[in-house]
């Protein structure tokens, strides 16, 4: 029995997406999965709290899909951030726990290429650093912050040095970004925690 997947994806214009549109595959994939695009949801912002919350009891792992906008989220996964993980729901001390045990999975894709983002490239930190503040989110919830699975270089074209991901490698990507979850097991997902990039990962699975 595979964990309940609460899969958000979080685009303002998922139809017109490259990248966004062919990692979505991967939750289709994923069987029994709960996929929510927040944006059809929620386009003025006035997210149903209750609803969201539920939906959070009601799953062990929660996926966050989307594009990396200013080294952060788009701005509906903060509005979602700010309205949904309120004091006494996500985290103590008063009751708080709501959240305690699951699992956070961001799926991001980037315009910049992998050798941006390290130090001396022009985006100068990695990933990992950058996403620092939604790991710490993860933390405060108690939740399990799993390797973040991040796809690199989804422009819409080649740009000088700077090699796009092609369709093909995005469509294997979400194959196996689909089959990582459907087996995921939170029992040993401690050897996961320490992998970087999805290059990291798909050199395990290669
Ligand atoms: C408002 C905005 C901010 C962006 N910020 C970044 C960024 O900080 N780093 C980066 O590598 N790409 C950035 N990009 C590029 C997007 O991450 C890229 O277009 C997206 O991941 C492509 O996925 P899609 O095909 O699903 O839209 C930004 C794009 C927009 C529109």
């Amino acid at each position: 029995m595979g964990l309940k997947t609460l899969w958000y994806v979080i685009h303002e214009s998922l139809a017109a997406s490259r990248g966004n549109q062919a990692l979505l595959a991967a939750a289709r994939a994923v069987p029994g999965a709960t996929i929510v695009d927040l944006y059809a949801e929620y386009p003025d912002f006035n997210i149903d709290v209750e609803r969201e919350q539920q939906r959070l009891r009601d799953h062990d792992l929660v996926v966050f899909q989307h594009p990396f906008y200013w080294y952060s989220t788009p701005a509906l996964l903060k509005q979602w951030q700010d309205k949904v993980l309120t004091y006494g729901f996500a985290y103590p001390p008063r009751e708080g726990s709501a959240l305690h045990g699951k699992a956070w999975l961001s799926v991001v894709t980037t315009g910049g290429p992998e050798w941006s983002y390290r130090a001396g490239g022009y985006n100068n930190f990695s990933m990992s650093e950058l996403m620092r503040p939604l790991q710490q989110t993860c933390y405060l919830c108690g939740m399990r912050w799993l390797s973040p699975f991040v796809v690199h270089g989804v422009l819409g074209g080649d740009y000088g040095p700077i090699k796009a991901t092609t369709n093909e490698e995005l469509a294997g990507l979400a194959t196996k970004l689909g089959q990582y979850v459907a087996g995921l097991d939170l029992a040993d997902a401690h050897a996961l925690e320490a992998v970087t990039t999805v290059h990291e990962l798909k050199a395990r699975w290669d």
